[in-house]
C-alpha cells in the first residue's frame, strides 16, 4: 500500500473564502482538532500578510506537535523571513514557497519572463533551505503552464532543494485525465523527480477538485491538499473528507493509505462550519445531513432489510452519533466533566467548574444538552476576543403585533470597563437591537448580511446568527449563539464589531487576499 499525505490547507486557502476571518483563538481550536483528525501537514496561514495572520501561525507552530505546521510565502526574501520567525518554534518548520509559472500569469501579474521567474523561483528555494528543513515549493497555475516549461522549473527547484513540489489547479480547469497526465509528465520529464514528493491542490470551479486530486493521486501524487467542507477561494477547494473516505473506501482500486482519523470527520466538519458560518450543504458528501437518510419507499425497505443495498459509509465510519447521552438540569458535575472528556476537551479544574456554572444557570431556561448545545456554548466562550471592543451585558425588547419594537441594551466597554446603555426602535425586533447597539459605539456599522439557523433539531436547540457588516470601507463578519434568537442577533453583531477592532489593530501588512491572488 502506498501511503498518502493529507497536506490540509483550511486555515489558509479555506479562510480566504469570502466573508470568513476567524481569529486566533479560532484558528487554534481547528488546529487542534486537524491534530487530532491525524492530517499530516498543516498551513495554519500567510505569516507575511498581516500581524494577526503572522501571531495565528506563531500560536499554532508552538502548540501543534504532532503534525508538521506550515505557512505560505511569496518568492521574496521578506515573506521567507517573516514565515522563518512564525514557524521556527514549530516541532518540524516547514515553508511552502510559491511563484506563478503560467504565461497568463507572468505576462499579466508579475510582468517577468520565463528566465526572470526561474531565476526568482531557484534563489528562494536556496534562501529558504538555509533556514527550514522541509520547502515545499508550488508552481501557481501549474494546470495553465507550458509542460516543457513547468518541467525545467521544476527540474531546478528540486537541484535548489525543494523537498515537495505542488502543482496546484489553480482555477480549476482541468479535467481529470488531463490533471493526472501533468503529473506522469513531471515525473517522466522533471531531473530527480522521483526524490521528491509531488503534491495536488485542487479549485473546484467546475466541481471537479475531489476527481481531480484522485486522478494525482493515481498518477504519482503522494500529497494531496485539501480543506474540510470543500471551502476556499470562489467555489473552494478539494473537500478533504471525500478524498480521504474515498481512498479508504476503495482501497482495492487505489492501493493506499492515509493516517486520517475518519472518525474525527464529522466533528472536524462541524467545528470548522460553526466559526467559518459557513454551512455544509445539506446533501454534501460524507458530511452534509442528508448523507445518511434514505427516503423513497424502495430505498427505506432494501435499507431495512440488509444496510448495505443503498449505504456505502455508515454515520459510525466518519463519526456521526445517533445515540448521544443527553445533560439535563439533574446532571451532577461528575457526569458533565465525563461528558466535556468524551467530547475531546481537555480542561483543568477551573475551566470545568466555569462551564459547570454556565451549564448550570441555562438549565433553568433550557431542559435537555445536547453535545450539539454543549460544543455551541463551548466554542462562543473559549473564542471570544476578551480585550478588545464590547462585552454584551443585557438586553430587553418590547415586541407586540401593534406596537413599535423598541430595545434597551447594556454593554461594557473591554478597555475602560465603562457600562454604556442605550435604547432605540427599529420596524422589527432585530432592527430595534441593531440601531440601539449603534447607538452605543461611535461609528458607522452597515448591515450587509443577515442569517440564522438553529445549532440542531428539536424546539430547544440554540440559535446561530451570522452577520456580515461593514464599517470604515471593511467587511467583517461575526457569530453569535444564544438561546434566544434576539440575543444572539446582538451578540453576532457585536463579535462583527470586535472582530473589526482587532483587525484595526493588526491594519501593517497586506491583504490576505491581494498578496495570495489564487
Ligand atoms: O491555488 C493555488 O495555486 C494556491 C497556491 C498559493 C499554492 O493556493
Ligand atoms: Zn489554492
Amino acid at each position: 500500500m502506498r501511503k498518502i499525505n493529507f497536506f490540509d490547507t483550511t486555515l489558509r486557502d479555506g479562510e480566504q473564502s469570502p466573508g470568513v476571518n476567524l481569529n486566533t483563538q479560532e484558528k487554534l481550536a481547528i488546529a487542534q482538532q486537524l491534530e487530532k483528525l491525524g492530517v499530516n501537514i498543516m498551513e495554519a496561514g500567510f505569516p507575511a500578510s498581516s500581524p494577526g495572520d503572522f501571531n495565528a501561525v506563531k500560536e499554532i507552530a508552538r502548540t501543534i506537535k504532532n503534525c508538521s505546521v506550515t505557512g505560505l510565502a511569496r518568492s521574496v526574501k521578506g515573506d521567507i523571513d517573516s514565515a522563518w520567525e512564525a514557524l521556527k518554534d514549530g516541532a518540524e518548520p516547514r515553508l511552502h514557497i510559491f511563484i506563478a509559472t503560467s504565461d497568463i500569469h507572468l505576462k499579466y501579474k508579475l510582468k517577468k519572463t520565463r528566465e526572470q521567474v526561474l531565476e526568482q523561483a531557484v534563489a528562494m528555494v536556496k534562501y529558504a533551505k538555509e533556514r527550514f528543513p522541509i520547502v515545499q515549493w508550488s508552481a501557481e497555475d501549474a494546470c495553465r503552464t507550458d509542460l516543457p516549461f513547468l518541467a525545467e522549473i521544476v527540474s531546478e527547484v528540486i537541484a535548489a532543494g525543494a523537498d515537495v513540489v505542488n502543482l496546484p489547479d489553480t482555477v480549476g480547469y482541468l479535467v481529470p485525465a488531463e490533471y493526472g497526465n501533468i503529473f506522469r509528465y513531471i515525473k517522466e520529464n522533471a531531473r530527480n523527480a522521483d526524490k521528491v514528493t509531488l503534491s495536488a491542490h485542487c479549485h473546484d470551479d467546475l466541481g471537479m477538485a475531489v476527481a481531480n486530486s484522485l486522478a494525482a493521486i493515481e498518477n504519482g501524487a503522494d500529497q494531496v491538499e485539501s480543506v474540510i467542507n470543500g471551502i476556499g477561494e470562489r467555489a473552494g477547494n478539494a473537500s478533504l473528507e471525500e478524498i480521504a473516505v474515498a481512498l479508504y473506501l476503495r482501497k482495492d482500486f487505489y492501493q493506499a493509505e492515509s493516517t486520517i482519523q475518519l472518525n474525527e470527520i464529522k466533528r472536524t466538519s462541524d467545528l470548522v462550519s460553526k466559526l467559518t458560518g459557513m454551512a455544509v450543504p445539506r446533501n454534501k458528501a460524507v458530511v452534509g445531513d442528508n448523507a445518511f437518510a434514505h427516503e423513497s419507499g424502495i430505498h427505506q425497505d432494501g435499507f431495512l432489510k440488509e444496510k448495505t443495498t443503498y449505504e456505502i459509509i455508515s454515520p459510525e465510519l466518519v463519526g456521526v452519533k445517533t445515540d448521544a447521552l443527553v445533560l439535563g438540569k439533574h446532571s451532577g458535575r461528575h457526569a458533565f466533566k465525563d461528558k466535556l472528556q468524551n467530547l475531546g476537551f481537555q480542561f483543568g479544574e477551573e475551566e470545568v467548574n466555569k462551564f459547570f456554572n454556565i451549564f448550570k444557570e441555562l438549565t433553568g431556561k433550557k431542559k435537555e444538552f445536547t453535545d450539539e448545545d454543549l460544543i455551541s456554548l463551548i466554542l462562543e466562550e473559549k473564542t471570544a476576543d476578551r480585550k478588545i471592543g464590547y462585552e454584551f451585558i443585557s438586553l430587553q425588547v418590547h415586541y407586540g403585533t401593534s406596537q413599535v419594537p423598541t430595545a434597551t441594551v447594556s454593554l461594557k466597554d473591554q478597555e475602560t470597563d465603562q457600562i454604556i446603555q442605550e435604547a432605540a426602535t427599529g420596524a422589527g425586533s432585530v432592527e430595534a437591537v441593531y440601531n440601539t447597539l449603534k447607538r452605543c459605539m461611535d461609528k458607522e456599522v452597515q448591515l450587509l448580511d443577515y442569517r440564522i439557523q438553529s445549532n440542531r433539531k428539536g424546539q430547544d436547540a440554540f440559535a446561530q446568527v451570522y452577520v456580515r457588516v461593514m464599517i470604515d470601507g471593511k467587511e467583517s463578519g461575526g457569530r453569535g449563539v444564544a438561546q434566544d434568537v434576539l440575543e444572539a442577533s446582538a451578540k453576532a453583531y457585536l463579535n462583527a464589531v470586535n472582530r473589526y477592532l482587532v483587525l484595526k489593530t493588526n491594519t501593517e501588512g497586506l491583504s490576505k487576499q491581494a498578496a495570495v491572488g489564487s
